[in-house]
């Protein structure tokens, strides 16, 4: 059980980050992700292993229809098991889309070699992890994910924990929770 000693000053902010399909296939490359994830001091709202189909596919990717990519990236995204996470940080949106790294893997492992994408990704489809790109686009991602989750209950009851480090890592379950009764 690790104690995390996070304090941070500002509210915490939530983002949706997926590992895709390519990357879930090996379960090495899933934990080096979790890992990741854990050292770059986020923390772990939630997780959900998951399956899509192509409808649920085609809804969440509905901003690119008609873009040269979108078929396979349709396809792709439910050809099968990923998995996805509500993290918590300060600039957790920036901060995760900065670890992932470009869209583009020869651009990734051209630009920035350590990002997820530089070291996992195999293609520009199969780019290992998403991130949203907005507040705006996190709150629609985390409902299409996550519909059971209340980002204004989590405000409430959990985020004031989170903030002031009042919080432990379930190793079983693999995600963070408050220590103090909520
Ligand atoms: P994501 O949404 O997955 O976090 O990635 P992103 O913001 O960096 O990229 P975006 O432009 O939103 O594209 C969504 C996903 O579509 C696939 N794509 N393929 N072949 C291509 O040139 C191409 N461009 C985009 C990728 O899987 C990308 O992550
Ligand atoms: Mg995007």
């Amino acid at each position: 059980m690790v104690v995390k000693t996070l304090r941070c000053a500002r509210v915490l902010q939530l983002t949706l980050a997926v590992i895709k399909p390519d990357a879930v296939a090996h379960p090495l490359i899933v934990e080096a992700l979790h890992q990741n994830i854990l050292e770059n001091n986020f923390v772990i709202v939630r997780k959900k292993d998951l399956m899509w189909k192509r409808s649920d596919s085609e809804k969440f990717y509905a901003e690119h229809e008609g873009r040269f990519f979108y078929q396979r990236l349709v396809e792709f995204m439910s050809s099968g098991p990923m998995r996805a996470y509500i993290l918590a940080r300060e600039d957790a949106i920036t901060h995760w889309r900065e670890l992932m790294g470009p869209t583009k893997v020869y651009r990734a492992r051209y630009t920035t070699p350590n990002s997820m994408r530089a070291q996992y990704g195999l293609t520009d489809t199969r780019n290992t992890t998403h991130g949203s790109d907005s507040e705006e686009s996190a709150k629609r991602e985390i409902a299409f994910f996550f519909p059971e989750f209340s980002i204004e209950q989590w405000l409430q009851k959990e985020e004031p924990c989170f903030r002031v480090g009042q919080m432990e890592y379930d190793q079983q379950k693999q995600i963070h929770t408050s220590t103090k009764d909520i």
